[in-house]
């Protein structure tokens, strides 16, 4: 199952639960690729302190065939590709390259259960097309009023282009899981509303100062923290979204 996790806002905690995800659902052992997809401001590899001899860039490049561009994080019991372009080139990848780029991520993804696209923030082209491109897309937002429309908007879009898609909502930095039902409630009656449909909730994450603190030591928030409120919620939504 191929998942992508976007936001249209930008800084809302796209990297960390992908990376978080894919720990988790590798604990459940499941095999899992973590793909950075965010073609701006590629960062996957930073968060896990990780320093790839290829990545996306270099595949894009000609350089590397995808293959060669994965690399196992140990600890994680992932694999991941990163996405660090240096240049900013990837941003401005054409259509045809992506393309490219996805039917080589497409073979690649048979090896593994779970595959895992961390998208940019922004609702460009690339990011639209591997919205609609993956088996589901998650959406998170907080409960900021500019988090809030930019994820209707990632949402509208992934209706227009794929009607009967699956596209779920995941609210981060709740302030507690309730406070976190309610911003998904508003964000569902807007979508049922002005799309005619809504999303489901595949769950809340409470905000947690030691998620911070993972992503500062370049640490997986499971293995340093794993009884803090944030893991628990990351752990309870990866089992559901397995188990779906
Ligand atoms: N549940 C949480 N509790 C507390 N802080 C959080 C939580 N989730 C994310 N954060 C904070 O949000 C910051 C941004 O996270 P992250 O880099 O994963 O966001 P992003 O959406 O990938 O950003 P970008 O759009 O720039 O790619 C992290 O450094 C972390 O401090
Ligand atoms: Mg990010």
């Amino acid at each position: 199952m191929i998942f992508a996790i976007a936001s249209g806002k930008g800084g809302v905690g796209k990297t960390w639960f992908a990376v978080t995800l894919a720990h988790a659902a590798a604990r459940a052992g499941r095999r899992v690729l973590l793909f950075d997809a965010d073609l701006g401001l590629a960062n996957v590899d930073i968060q896990l302190g990780l320093t790839p001899d290829f990545d996306l860039g270099s595949v894009v490049a000609g350089r590397a065939l995808l293959a060669d561009a994965v690399l196992h994080h140990p600890e994680g019991g992932f694999d991941i590709v990163a996405g660090r372009s240096g240049s900013g080139v990837l941003s401005a990848l054409e259509p045809a390259a992506l393309e490219r780029v996805l039917a080589a991520l497409r073979h690649l993804a048979e090896r593994y259960d779970v595959v895992l696209l961390d998208l940019g923030a922004g609702l460009e082209r690339a990011v639209r097309r591997m919205s609609a491109w993956a088996d589901c897309l998650l959406v998170l937002a907080t409960e900021e009023p500019t988090s809030l429309t930019d994820a209707y908007a990632v949402l509208k879009l992934h209706a227009a282009d794929k009607p009967h898609g699956d596209a779920r909502v995941v609210v981060n930095q709740a302030a507690t899981r309730q406070a976190g039902e309610r911003t998904y409630a508003t964000l569902q009656r807007a979508c049922q509303t002005f799309l005619g449909r809504a999303p489901a909730c595949a769950g809340v994450i409470r905000r947690d100062d030691r998620v911070r603190d993972a992503i500062r030591r370049q640490a997986l928030l499971l293995t340093r923290h794993p009884n803090a409120p944030a893991a628990v919620d990351v752990t309870a939504i990866t089992a559901a979204l397995l188990a779906a």
